[in-house]
C-alpha cells in the first residue's frame, strides 16, 4: 500500500510518499521561513497563499518521483493555522476524488509522535513521548496507534515558543530556536542563573513563560554586549533542556516505561538530544529520535501515520474539515 502525505499546518509545505514494502519513496519539503523572517513570526495569510503556490508543483514532482499508483492520501487536518490547513485539506480531498482513492485527515501531533518510527531500529509500543514544538510541550504515554494518554503539558508557552521569543529578544532572526541554539554554542554556561520552572512541584506539567521573563529581565540588566548575548542564550538553553530532561525522567519513572521517544521541532536541538541520551542511558533506558529534518514539520510523518491508519482500514467521511484546536487524547485507534 502506498500513501501520499500532505502537511500544511503552519509554515512548511511537506509532501511525501510512504510505501508499505519500500518505506519512504519520495519526500519534499519547502520552508516559508524566508517569507516570514521580516515580520519576526508567521503571518497566517501569507502562509496560506504560499501553500497554494507551492503545493501543486511539489505534488507533481513527488508523484513523478515515486511513480506507480497511490492508494490513499493523508493530510494534516489540525491543529494549526486555519487557512494553511484548508489548503492541504482541499487539495488532498480534490486529488482523492479525482484519483478515486480514500483520504484521511490526521492530527499533526500524531505525525510528530510516530516520526521516530521512520528510522532504522524503530521504537516499539508502549513508550513515553516528549513532544516539543512551537505550539506544544507534552509528555504522552503512547500505548499504541491512537491510544495516547497525556501525562503533562505546558500551562502557558510551549518550549519552542519560549525559544523563539527569547531569540527575538536577543535580536536573532526568525525562526529563533535554531539561531538561539547556535548562539548558545558560543556562550559560557553558569554566568546567568535562570529558573527551572515547575521542577520543585510534583507532576509532569511545564511552564515556560517565567523562564522567558527571567531571561528578559537578565538581558535588560546586562551590558547587552555580544558576550552577554551568547552567555544568556546558553543559560536559557541550559534551563529549558534541564527542565525537559528532568520531567522526562520523572515520566519514565511514573509509568515504569524504559523508552522515551522525542518529537517536534525542538527535538532537533543537539544539546537536548545529547543530554537526554546520556541521562536516560544512565538509568538503563533508551531514547529514540527522528533524524533532525523529521523533527520539524514534514510530509513524511503524515504519509507514515496515514499509512498505518489506512492499512488498518480507516478513512473518513469526505468533507473538507479542519480543526485549529484538537486535543491529542481525543484520538482513537483505527
Ligand atoms: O514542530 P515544528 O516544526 O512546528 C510546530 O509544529 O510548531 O517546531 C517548530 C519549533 C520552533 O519553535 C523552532 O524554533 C523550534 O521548533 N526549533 C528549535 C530548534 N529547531 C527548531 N528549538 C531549539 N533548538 C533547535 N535546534
Ligand atoms: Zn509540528
Amino acid at each position: 500500500m502506498r500513501v501520499l502525505g500532505i502537511e500544511t499546518s503552519c509554515d512548511e509545505t511537506g509532501v511525501a510518499v510512504y510505501d508499505g514494502d519500500q518505506g519512504l519513496v519520495a519526500n519534499a519539503l519547502y520552508s516559508q521561513a524566508g517569507l516570514h523572517a521580516r515580520y519576526g513570526g508567521v503571518v497566517p495569510e501569507l502562509a496560506s497563499r504560499d501553500h497554494v503556490r507551492k503545493l501543486t508543483p511539489m505534488l507533481r514532482e513527488i508523484t513523478a518521483q515515486a511513480g506507480g499508483r497511490i492508494d490513499g492520501i493523508a493530510y494534516t487536518a489540525g491543529p494549526g493555522l486555519v487557512g494553511a490547513l484548508m489548503v492541504g485539506a482541499a487539495v488532498a480531498r480534490s486529488l482523492a476524488y479525482g484519483w478515486q482513492v480514500p483520504a484521511l485527515g490526521l492530527h499533526h501531533m500524531e505525525g510528530h509522535l510516530l516520526a521516530a518510527m521512520l528510522e532504522p531500529d524503530p521504537p516499539q509500543f508502549p513508550f513515553v513521548s516528549l513532544l516539543v514544538s512551537g505550539g506544544h510541550t507534552l509528555l504522552v504515554d503512547v500505548l499504541g496507534l491512537g491510544v495516547y494518554r497525556v501525562l503533562g503539558e505546558t500551562l502557558d508557552d510551549a518550549v519552542g515558543e519560549a525559544f523563539d521569543k527569547t531569540a527575538k529578544l536577543l535580536g536573532l532572526p526568525y525562526p529563533g530556536g535554531p539561531a538561539l541554539a547556535k548562539l548558545a554554542g558560543a556562550g559560557r554556561s553558569g554566568r546567568f542563573d535562570l529558573p527551572r520552572p515547575m521542577l520543585d512541584r510534583p507532576g509532569l506539567d511545564f511552564s515556560f513563560s517565567g523562564l522567558k521573563t527571567a531571561a528578559m529581565l537578565a538581558w535588560n540588566k546586562s551590558d547587552k554586549s555580544a558576550a552577554s548575548r551568547a552567555d544568556l542564550a546558553c543559560a536559557f538553553e541550559d534551563a529549558a533542556i534541564d527542565t525537559l530532561v528532568r520531567k522526562s525522567l520523572r515520566a519514565l519513572q511514573q509509568t515504569g516505561r524504559t523508552t522515551l521517544v522525542v518529537a517536534g521541532g525542538v527535538g532537533a536541538n543537539r544539546k537536548l538530544r545529547k543530554t537526554l541520551a546520556d541521562a536516560i542511558g544512565e538509568c538503563g533506558g533508551r531514547v529514540h529520535y527522528p533524524r533532525p529534518e523529521f523533527c520539524t514539520d514534514n510530509g513524511s510523518m503524515i504519509a507514515y501515520a496515514g499509512y498505518l491508519r489506512m492499512k488498518a482500514g480507516e478513512s473518513d467521511s469526505g468533507g473538507i474539515c479542519v480543526r485549529t484546536r484538537w486535543p491529542l487524547d481525543q484520538l482513537s485507534p483505527p
